[in-house]
């Protein structure tokens, strides 16, 4: 019998995406359960048991075999243990891993359950939750960070920057690293989050007064001395259609004659070279997800920011696809 290639496809879809579901509550529970830490040494089921006595044994049972199906796990004989896959997802809990799939689980489904009627305009677009905005985006927003530090370290070098003004610096950790590696550089961080503040100013006494956190919305922000650099950081999307054109020349005002705006920003709608990694997939997941919450209208396309940056002044634009085209950098020059 001839099978009908869509329903192929579709069944291999189908088994993904229960693979995919799989992964992500097994994750998320064992970062809940601290479970991952639990594992890095060898541990058996009575082990386990024994060191949390109330847990449903049965359940378990479960999740380790599902951990083993899924390569986070290895089973010798009655022990289990981290693979190489499950030591990762503990190394990178603490750099958004662990925001970013709690942000998958306990909102995405959320939202895109009341998808149909907010498509129908049936129920009105919400306003992002506060544990999303106070917490979850800019510690998820870490996760790109292996990609995004490279590039910025050297273009810092190459540039000579000497003043930055990092806007939306949620977690403030590009200015930290900035200033560690760079003795003559000075920074301020802008955020607009007081809770998120809170977490950035966290170990900044050691550059004394080379870092400030400065806790207000970047249209209430003017600075007596111009800035070499501005960043924005995973931070336009806050921003609808026509304010994206006014903070851009808002930033402007702040730079000095030469000075460099540096825009990060997944995008929507490009296709990525990279077969192994269709990272265009999240992106525009990312992008829905956003467009669902009031006052968002989703992420930018690349020929927007180059509009942008061209209505607005700037010259010399260079846009610098990061790995994988997991996201991507814009610079340009204010003559
Ligand atoms: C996704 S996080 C990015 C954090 C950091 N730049 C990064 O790339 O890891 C965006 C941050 O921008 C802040 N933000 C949003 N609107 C802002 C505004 N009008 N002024 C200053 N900060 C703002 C948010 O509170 C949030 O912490």
């Amino acid at each position: 019998m001839n099978m009908d290639p869509g329903i192929l496809r579709l069944l291999g879809k189908t088994v993904s995406l229960m693979e995919n579901m799989g992964f992500l509550w097994l994750v998320f529970s064992g970062f809940e359960l601290r479970l991952w830490e639990q594992l890095q040494e060898e541990k058996t089921m009575d082990g386990l048991l024994a060191d949390n006595p109330k847990w449903d044994a049965v359940l378990l049972e479960h999740w380790l075999n599902q951990a083993v199906f899924q390569d986070l796990l290895i089973l010798d004989r009655d022990t289990y243990r981290l693979s190489s896959l499950g030591k990762s997802v503990l190394r990178y809990q603490d750099l958004g891993l662990e925001a970013m799939y709690k942000e998958f689980v306990l909102y995405w489904g959320t939202c895109f359950r009341q998808l149909p009627d907010l498509m129908t305009g049936r129920e009105e677009c919400p306003s992002l939750e506060n544990e999303l905005k106070d917490n979850l985006i800019s510690r998820a927003s870490r996760s790109s960070e292996v990609f995004v530090w490279p590039v910025l370290q050297k273009k810092c070098a190459r540039e000579n920057w000497r003043r930055i003004l990092d806007v939306g610096c949620g977690e403030g950790t590009y200015l930290k690293k900035l200033l560690a590696v760079f003795p003559e550089l000075t920074g301020v961080g802008l955020e607009i989050n007081p809770a998120t503040c809170v977490r950035a100013e966290q170990g900044i006494e050691k550059f004394h007064d080379r870092l400030r956190i400065v806790c207000q919305d970047i249209f209430d922000f003017n600075n007596e001395e111009a800035f070499d650099c501005c960043l924005l950081n995973n931070n336009i999307y806050y921003f609808t259609g026509s304010k994206r054109l006014e903070l851009i020349r808002h930033l402007k005002g702040l730079l000095k004659p030469g000075g460099q705006i540096a825009i990060l920003t997944a995008l929507r709608g490009i296709t990525s070279s990279v077969p192994i990694l269709p990272a265009h997939i999240p992106q525009n997941l990312m992008s829905f997800f956003l467009a669902c919450h009031q006052g968002f209208d989703g992420l930018p396309a690349e020929q927007e920011i180059m509009k942008l940056l061209q209505e607005a002044g700037f010259k010399k634009i260079e846009v610098r696809p990061l790995l994988f085209k997991v996201s991507h950098y814009f610079f340009a020059i204010k003559p």
